[in-house]
Order: structure tokens, then C-alpha cells, then sequence
């Protein structure tokens, strides 16, 4: 079997949509195969792209650019579709790209296991929207996206503790807050394909926000480290901007995030 970071960079290297999710989902279902034979891979080492390959749509704009559309419309839905669509679609290189970037950090297997699983997510997250936008006549690449959203990869890449607070801590955090208003839009339009693959999403993203708060107090226990006094200082490091409530206190305190840690980094604190 190829040695894992080397699957993680095929994928990171993979520009077209439909072939970077087929891609990660077999990697990863090889992977999760192994294991529960009890098998362990070799991880080995890769070197990952600064920037993962994308297609040439979407267009990438600044966010400032990006126009915005009413929600309560069917462009508005489609907008709406297409943006968590461009979220998924880096949410699979982003964890593909912890695996291969931080390959050389000694973790034990548990922590592949855990973000192999979030990447397969996430390839079958990118793949329930883009059915959604194509059921609606539209598809990914038919809009323009934010051309920020890999800032956090590159702001991050040297440090491994830093990136588990900001993506899984901070960015996927944020989603267990907004999803369910994204929820109720499409319940209220009674696009039930919609309603179900966002609350497939939801269920799941609770779990990647789990395994990046595990893996972050795991290595602040291996550095003899305070968590919450390190998480702060991380995320006001590497993150640009104040955390925004209102916060969804209940799943996130289920996916290993207390009050204190994300309260003190509001605007307001
Ligand atoms: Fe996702
Ligand atoms: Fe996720």
C-alpha cells in the first residue's frame, strides 16, 4: 500500500472536483481497511503543495467581491449551496494536508485513523452539494467562491498544535454554529434533499471538531502544556478576527470545547 502522506498528496494534487473526492474516498477506505485488520501502514513522508490543485471554476474572488444574494430566494439557495460546496472541497485538502505536512510529527495511529475518517467526510460533504446544486439545475463552478479560505493552511503551516486550533477548533467550530440556520432556510423552502444532506453534514462536522480538540490536548499534555492558556495564544496568533457568538454551546461543548476556551477570544472579552 502507498504510504499514507503520499495518499494524502495525490489528493492535494488532484485539480478536478469529482476525481479529489473519488480519490480521498478510496485512500481512505484502504486505509480504514488496513487498520481494521489491524494492520498499520507506513505513514511515511510527502511534500505537500503550498496550495492544493483546484479547477479552473469556481472563479476565486475576494470575499469582498463575492456578490451576495437574498436567501430567502432560489438563487439565494443555490448561492448558499454552492458556498458550503467550496467549503467541503477545502475541508478535504485540509485534512489531507495535515496528514501530509505534519507526516514528520511522531503521532500515534489513532490520530490517522481520525482524520483519514474526516477527510472521507468531507469528500462525501463536497459530493451531497454538488448533487444538491446539479438537482437544482446549477453546479459546482457555476459561481464564484472566496479565494481566502486556504489562508489558514498557509497561516498555520509550521506548527501543527496551531493548526488544530484554528481549522477544527475555530473554522469548524463556526459550523456547528451557523448550520443550523442554514437548516431552517431550506426546511422553510421544503427542499428536503437540501435539509437532509446539511443535517448529514452537521452530525458529522461534530466529530471533526472532536478529534481536533483530542489531538490538540494530546500534544499539549505531551509538551506539558496548559490547553486553554496555549489555545488563546494560538488563536490569536494565527487567527485574523474575534470569534463571533452566538455560539451552539451544546455541540460544542459534545465535540470537547468548554465555554472558556472560545468566550475570551469574542470581541467583546
Ligand atoms: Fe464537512
Ligand atoms: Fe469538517
Amino acid at each position: 500500500m502507498t504510504p499514507l502522506a503520499q495518499m494524502a498528496a495525490e489528493v492535494l494534487t488532484t485539480a478536478d472536483p469529482r476525481a479529489k473526492t473519488d480519490l480521498s474516498r478510496r485512500h481512505a477506505a484502504a486505509w480504514l481497511a488496513a487498520r481494521a485488520e489491524g494492520v498499520l501502514p507506513e505513514i511515511g513522508t510527502a511534500e505537500p503543495p503550498d496550495r492544493p490543485a483546484r479547477p479552473d471554476r469556481p472563479e476565486l474572488l475576494h470575499p469582498r467581491d463575492v456578490p451576495r444574494r437574498k436567501p430567502g430566494t432560489p438563487a439565494g439557495r443555490i448561492a448558499l449551496l454552492h458556498a458550503v460546496a467550496h467549503i467541503e472541497l477545502n475541508a478535504v485538502d485540509l485534512h489531507w494536508d495535515v496528514i501530509a505536512r505534519f507526516a514528520h510529527i511522531p503521532m500515534p495511529p489513532g490520530f490517522y485513523d481520525d482524520w483519514v475518517r474526516a477527510a472521507d467526510d468531507e469528500s462525501k460533504h463536497w459530493g451531497l452539494m454538488a448533487d444538491c446544486l446539479e438537482a437544482e439545475g446549477s453546479h459546482y463552478g457555476a459561481l464564484p467562491a472566496h479565494a481566502g479560505m486556504w489562508r489558514a493552511a498557509e497561516d498555520t503551516a509550521q506548527d501543527l498544535m496551531a493548526r488544530l486550533a484554528v481549522v477544527p477548533m475555530v473554522l469548524e467550530a463556526r459550523g456547528l454554529d451557523v448550520t443550523p440556520g442554514m437548516i431552517d432556510i431550506f426546511r422553510r423552502a421544503k427542499a428536503e434533499q437540501a435539509v437532509a444532506a446539511l443535517e448529514t453534514i452537521y452530525a458529522e462536522e461534530v466529530s471533526h471538531v472532536a478529534y481536533g480538540s483530542k489531538w490538540f490536548h494530546f500534544l499539549c499534555g505531551r509538551h506539558d502544556l496548559d490547553p486553554k492558556d496555549v489555545f488563546h495564544d494560538l488563536v490569536r496568533r494565527h487567527f485574523h478576527g474575534a470569534l463571533k457568538p452566538p455560539f451552539n454551546e451544546e455541540k460544542r461543548a459534545e465535540a470537547g470545547l468548554p465555554p472558556d476556551f472560545y468566550w475570551p477570544l469574542t470581541e467583546s472579552a
